[in-house]
């Protein structure tokens, strides 16, 4: 867009300094021909307006502008280069707020666009979530108390998280679901269940970040039954990380509510996950926790191509202070962890020496469990450390420094990620963020879902626009009506089709 602009203005200027009139009468109307084309609109929106009606009628590299007010809508927007701007006036902040009534805040899919400067609040499912977008910047946002997760990109490709605050949420607060190419940087994330998730995603940096009061601040997890089998090539940087040992909110039951609280830093079945410079403090089970994929609760169902161990694995020079010490309220935050897993009929996890963790584990400051391969810490000596005999020395080579951004080329962000029909891209998207092959994740496994429902494509469907609710100790499902029909068509052809043979069926 700029380019053209530069170019056009280029021409122009050129034309209307030559003497002939003629040719400068024409240059001034063909400027102004293009320019209606190419130069972007800004389409203002004031309180008691429709931000949506706004969003509905942007074209190609158009501006909204939101002012302060309280809005209570979900906005949809499936188009192109574009920026969604709330505009502050006085300290004061555009508002989307769901009143605990609404889904979703923003749910955006098409490419090449920006949001910023909102607060959003109060929905039930999602702050802000993004489907197969690539080439996007979410950024200058605060997100409070929306639901299972905050800021939520999934399958997209070259995304920035940046300068947000998320507070509240009870699953994760910043979540990267199967996105490949992704900076989250310098955002405040607290009062939540996770604070950033990585999940089956590729190339991530996580930099400079406030993370603290979570049941866990920042993980990394390669998940089974999801289309995309890992999560390789992480670099958690330069954070701060303390205090997260909150007593884990997550629904009873759900796959998060099997994390214990007090992690700094938690990293399952990753790969070439670097951790360097963070300061990590007061976390109270383990400041920084590597393991495979036999930490799940239902680890009996692998799938067979998500590698479970944790390899290439480096803590590098990391401030380590106070981890594994547990005062009175970390101790009630635990009891209260042992209690539900008890009662949801969960496993105990295994612990990093063998045997069962016990109801009081001891805490460190690196806690390692399973096997893995070519895992190493920096200076071994100067932690307080469980499990990692089988890690080796890192090299100071190997720090990471020399990487700023894990944003590549806009080529690969203009098309839409791996999913190549609809109904499987719909799925990934959409679906997959709670539903996963043979665990429970937020919802149902597919396999329960197939079994109930056979063929039945279009009670999926009727049931996903329209859900009730159906489980006790699940959430109430979101409807996913905004989809359309076409699509949900195709999703449920997609998952009722999907062949029972473990997570294998969910195509790469
Ligand atoms: C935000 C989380 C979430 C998302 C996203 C989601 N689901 Fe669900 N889904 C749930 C939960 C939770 C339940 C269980 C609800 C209950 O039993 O009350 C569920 C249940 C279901 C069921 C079983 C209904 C029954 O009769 O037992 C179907 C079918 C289903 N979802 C389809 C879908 C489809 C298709 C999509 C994607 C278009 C989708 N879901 C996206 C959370 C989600």
């Amino acid at each position: 867009m700029s380019f053209k602009k530069k170019f056009l203005f280029f021409s122009v200027s050129k034309i209307v300094h030559q003497k002939n009139p003629f040719q400068f009468s024409f240059a001034i109307l063909f400027f102004f021909f293009l320019s209606s084309q190419i130069f972007s609109r800004t389409l203002e929106v004031h309180e008691g307006e429709s931000i949506q009606k706004a969003i509905d009628s942007l074209e190609k590299g158009d501006t909204v502008k939101v002012y302060p007010g309280v809005y209570n809508e979900f906005l949809f927007v499936d188009k192109t280069h574009f920026t969604l701007s709330g505009v502050i006036v006085n300290g004061k902040w555009p508002v989307l707020d769901g009143v605990g009534k609404l889904n979703d805040g923003v749910i955006g899919s098409g490419a090449n666009f920006l949001i910023e400067n909102f607060h959003i609040k109060n929905y039930k499912a999602n702050g802000v979530m993004t489907q197969g977008a690539g080439n996007i910047i979410m950024r200058k946002l605060i997100v409070e108390n929306t639901g299972i997760y905050g800021i939520y990109p999934t399958m997209g490709t070259n995304v920035v998280v940046e300068d947000t605050v998320s507070l509240g949420i009870a699953d994760a607060a910043i979540y990267i679901g199967m996105c490949h190419n992704v900076d989250v940087r310098r955002n405040e994330v607290y009062g939540s269940v996770i604070g950033i998730e990585i999940e089956n995603s590729t190339n991530v940096l996580i930099e400079g970040n406030t993370v603290y009061d979570n049941s866990a601040g920042i993980v990394a997890f390669a998940l089974p039954g999801l289309p995309l089998k890992k999560v390789e090539n992480v670099i958690i940087r330069k954070n701060f990380i303390f205090d997260n040992n909150h007593r884990n909110f997550a629904e009873p039951g759900a796959l998060v509510a099997g994390v214990p609280p007090g992690i700094g830093i938690g990293v399952m079945a990753g790969d070439e996950v670097t951790i360097e410079g963070n300061i990590i403090r007061r976390n109270s089970f383990a400041g920084i926790g590597i393991g495979d994929n036999n930490l799940l609760p239902n680890s009996k169902s692998p799938d067979p191509d998500v590698e479970p161990n944790p390899d290439r694995n480096k803590v590098l020079e990391n401030v380590f202070i106070d981890n594994g010490k547990r005062k009175w309220n970390d101790i009630i935050s635990w009891l209260f962890y042992v209690i539900r897993i008890i009662f949801s009929g969960n496993p105990i996890p295994e612990s990093p020496n063998g045997g069962k963790v016990g109801i009081f584990p001891e805490g460190y400051d690196v806690v390692a469990s399973g096997k893995g391969k070519d895992n190493c810490l920096i200076s071994p000596d100067s932690v307080t450390k469980i499990g990692t005999s089988s890690y080796g020395i890192c090299k100071p080579t190997d720090t990471t420094e020399k990487i700023k951004t894990m944003i590549g080329d806009p080529k690969l962000g203009e098309s839409k990620s791996d999913a190549r029909e609809l109904g499987k891209q719909v799925f990934g998207a959409v679906c997959s963020g709670c539903h996963s092959m043979t665990l429970r994740t937020v919802g149902p496994p597919i396999k329960e879902i197939q079994e109930k429902y056979k063929k039945d494509v279009y009670g999926v469907v009727s049931f996903a626009s329209m859900p009730k609710k159906v489980r006790e100790g699940f959430i109430e499902m979101p409807s996913q009506k905004y989809l359309g029909n076409e699509k949900l068509t195709a999703v449920a052809n997609y998952i009722l089709n999907l062949k029972d043979e473990g997570a294998k069926g969910v195509a790469k």
